[in-house]
């Protein structure tokens, strides 16, 4: 049986915020988030996190199977999971992590459990070049691990040493029962130290083992906004490096955002600067352009989304073409074959198979047919200022350029209407409605000339 205690309840002073550090977003999602998602899997209970520091605002922006765990002084790492013990099981074993730890992958969390099936105690341990700061991994002459040393405890020899803790563990329920009371604040920080336990399970005669992580950037900290912008970029890196193994082509791996899950299918192309939020799929040879942001959308094969398109909450069907300059709000269902152009605006807006909005246009709340072709500057005047009417358009309407579709209203099949209609009744299919003040030519028309002062 494995428990989880996440440790969150620290202040995160260096980030200089009124928010709890443990809420900054990485790739969209709070730092604390992305722990819980990754390890929910591996829950047989609820997830412990200990929290302390802007307490409240973290257990409302946080979701998962949590059960909250007030520190209300933190006096270190140690004091922080023994708050946690009570609701712990009575035997099992316990992952330990730091909230503000983001990115530990699945794969290296199994790793750990995987050990810890046939040790006392599995720390997560990783080598750097650079480790100042890190609690050092203090070996004998064996390989085999002595202690967790930090940094401002250590030796001039300890120091030298590049393999850190990087707080994440597996521990023992009932062996922590016995160590954690005895854990002590006498060291430079005055606090009480979770890796303590170290020491005090080796001269238990307890197995203790390490193992690392696949990329350094699993166990990296958060500590000022200069890190979040590091880790965001490795992350994203990664996620880039992924879909180019899975048959994307990306113009640029370093100019690529996703905050959220991006499928794909082959052959994909996908522009600089694009970000895409929420759930996004793409099917294969679609074309993403430069500069467009896509949230919660699907876009079907061989669909091209042309640059500066901003898209959420909708679909994009097979061999559509979206923009440049297009919004596709909430709703909007384009079929295959459609098109929306520059400076088109669609809200809940079923658009059929090969129908064309091609320019400077706002259609909401409406059901447009096959092969219909919306002229440019087509209003559907949808709201009367307290409700919202639906535009029908049947299949092969045509409606002229500098048409206000005043709903709710239906243009029947195959119907015409003249460029710069109002049109507020419905039109009959077949019929072509024009509904605009009629030209009148007046013959030898004198322009007023311009007043002089004298007269
Ligand atoms: C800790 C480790 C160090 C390790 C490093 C890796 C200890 C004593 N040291 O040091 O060996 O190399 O992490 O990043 O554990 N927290 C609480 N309550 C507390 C104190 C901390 O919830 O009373 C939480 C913090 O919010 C943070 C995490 O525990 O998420 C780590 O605490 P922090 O003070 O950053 O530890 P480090 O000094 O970095
Ligand atoms: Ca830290």
């Amino acid at each position: 049986m494995t428990d989880i205690v996440i440790l969150a309840a620290g202040k995160g002073t260096r980030m200089r915020s009124r928010l709890p550090k443990v809420l900054h977003a990485l790739a969209g999602r709070p730092l604390l988030q992305h722990v819980i998602d990754t390890v929910t899997p591996y829950v047989d209970t609820s997830i412990k996190v200990v929290v302390g520091h802007g307490a409240d605002q973290v257990r409302q922006r946080i979701s998962g199977t949590i059960e909250w765990v007030e520190q209300e002084r933190q006096l270190g790492t140690g004091h922080a999971v023994l708050q946690a013990l009570p609701l712990l099981g009575e035997s099992g074993k316990t992952l330990v992590l730091f909230g503000d730890v983001p990115l530990v992958q699945p794969s290296t969390v199994e790793r750990m459990l995987q050990l810890a099936s046939a040790n006392d105690l599995v720390l997560l341990t990783v080598d750097l070049a650079d480790p100042t700061g890190y609690g050092r991994i203090v070996r004998d002459g064996e390989g085999r691990i002595r202690a967790i040393v930090e940094h401002k405890d250590a030796s001039p020899e300890e120091l030298e040493i590049t393999e850190i803790n990087t707080g994440i563990m597996i521990l023992d329920n009932e062996d922590m029962r016995r160590w954690l009371p005895s854990v002590g604040n006498d060291n430079a920080q005055g606090e009480f130290y979770l890796p303590d336990v170290v020491a005090m399970a080796v001269g238990d005669g307890r197995k203790v083992v390490a193992c690392q992580p696949e990329f350094e950037w699993e166990v990296q900290g958060v500590n000022s906004r200069v890190q979040l912008a590091a880790l965001e970029r490795d992350y994203q890196r990664h996620v880039a490096r992924q879909l180019m193994d899975g048959g994307v082509t990306l113009a640029d791996p370093a100019r690529f955002d996703c905050r959220g899950t991006l499928r794909s299918g082959q052959d994909v192309f996908i522009d600089v600067n694009c970000v895409f939020n929420g759930s996004v799929e793409l099917g294969d040879n679609v074309s993403i352009g430069a500069h467009c942001v896509i949230t919660d959308a699907r876009i079907a094969d061989g669909a091209v989304i042309k640059p500066h398109s901003v898209l959420e909450d909708c679909s994009v069907g097979a061999n559509a073409e979206v923009g440049p300059f297009a919004r596709l709000r909430p709703g909007t269902e384009l079929a295959a074959g459609g098109r929306i152009g520059n400076f088109v605006e669609t809200k809940k807006a079923r658009i059929g198979e090969g129908s064309k909005i091609n320019h400077l246009t706002y259609i909401g709340d409406a059901e447009i047919g096959r092969n219909v072709n919306v002229g440019a500057g087509t209003i559907t005047c949808n709201y009367d200022g307290v409700n919202k009417h639906k535009t029908v358009l049947e299949d092969g309407s045509f409606i002229g350029s500098n048409t206000s579709l005043v709903a709710p209203v239906t243009v029947g099949r195959n119907a015409t209407v003249g460029a710069g209609s109002t049109v507020t009744q419905d039109v009959p299919g077949d019929n072509l409605a024009v509904a605009r003040g009629k030209q009148r030519n007046v013959p030898d028309w004198k322009r007023p000339v311009r007043k002089t002062d004298k007269g």
